[in-house]
């Protein structure tokens, strides 16, 4: 069976006004089969917009062969408009008329039967509140209001790009339930996001991505294990500290937040005896199993891996990009 959406080499450049063009997406794939919650990960200005919006028509590519359904997009976009639901850019909705008359607006124009308006507002969890205007909803139902006026036509691929930005835990746990609940009818989802905590609870498969480029893909466990061979996370008083004295004693060390991993451990023992005769007690000393350390292995300050592609820590400090 084809996969729902397979992106191959795929590039964009943007023109920049000052300056030389800018490689945004730079030979990026992307593989994802039916069924499941596919999460598209990146640290903020990676590339996870221009890549769904060159997909789903909005951008033009440079390069690279892209299909969703097994049918090449742009050249097919019209035939698989009706089976693909979208949101990469926050929708701007009418304040002052309620979500009942949004969506009812919505479904008239999109050749959608008016009683889908009801069967989505109950999946999004909206139904009580459908004639309640827009300007009262918070932004937790906003966002799902966006969902909602996405599923109208009943897709079966949801795409949805950092549809957990601005939400409180709460509406982040309300996302995850409604996405999680389409995905169990059947619906392909692929959700983008920066924030990998969110993302691991959900998704069943994973792409990430680091400078318009993939550095790791595949189900959420394989990998996670990629990060688990021998990498552990130490956590000291002094961790810079703790990483000079296991890089001078021969560890391959890297910095992350207020802790370090430390990679290839064959013995952890040694982690405790390095740092203990330098009169440094450990803390915590932990495999690496969380996928967000994965991803600050795979795109951040850790060693060479594999085929991946290691890249400078200053893609985590980078704030908003414009889009
Ligand atoms: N319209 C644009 N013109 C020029 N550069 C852009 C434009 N949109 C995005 N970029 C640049 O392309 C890169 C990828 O951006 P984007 O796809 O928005 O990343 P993400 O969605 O992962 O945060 C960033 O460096 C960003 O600054
Ligand atoms: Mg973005």
């Amino acid at each position: 069976m084809s996969p729902v959406l397979e992106i191959e080499g795929l590039l964009k450049t943007y023109q920049s006004v000052f300056g030389r063009p800018r490689a945004a997406i730079d030979r990026l794939d992307m593989r994802v089969e039916s069924g499941q919650i596919h999460g598209f990960l990146g640290p903020n200005g990676s590339g996870k917009s221009t890549t769904l919006k060159t997909l789903l028509g909005l951008l033009h590519a440079d390069g690279g062969h892209m299909a969703i359904f097994g049918q090449p997009v742009p050249r097919r976009q019209a035939a698989v408009a009706p089976r693909v639901g979208a949101i990469v850019e926050a929708p701007a909705f009418f304040g002052n008329f309620s979500g009942f008359k949004t969506l009812s607006l919505l479904a008239t124009a999109g050749g959608v039967p008016r009683q889908r308006v009801g069967v989505v507002l109950e999946q999004v969890g909206l139904a009580d509140r459908a004639e309640d205007l827009v300007r009262s909803y918070s932004l937790g139902m906003r966002q799902r209001l966006a969902v909602a006026s996405a599923l109208l036509k009943d897709p079966e691929l949801l795409i949805l790009d950092e549809p957990n930005n601005g939400l409180d835990p709460q509406g982040v746990r309300e996302m995850r339930d409604l996405l999680r609940a389409q995905a169990d009818r059947g619906m392909t989802v692929v959700v983008s996001s920066h924030i990998l905590a969110e993302i691991q609870q959900i998704c069943d498969s994973v792409t990430i991505i680091s400078r318009g480029r993939t550095v790791a893909a595949g189900p959420v466990a394989e990998v996670l294990a990629l990060a688990d061979q021998g990498a552990y996370r130490v956590r000291v008083e002094d961790h810079h500290r703790a990483a000079e004295i296991l890089t001078e004693a021969g560890a391959s060390v890297s910095v992350a937040g207020d802790h370090i991993i430390v990679h290839d451990l064959a013995d952890p023992s040694w982690v405790s005896q390095a740092l203990g005769v330098n009169g440094m007690w450990v803390r915590e000393l932990a495999p690496v199993a969380q996928l967000e350390d994965a991803f600050l292995t795979l795109t951040g300050g850790g060693p060479r891996r594999g085929a991946f592609r290691p890249v400078d820590d200053s893609d985590w400090t980078t704030e908003e990009h414009p889009a």
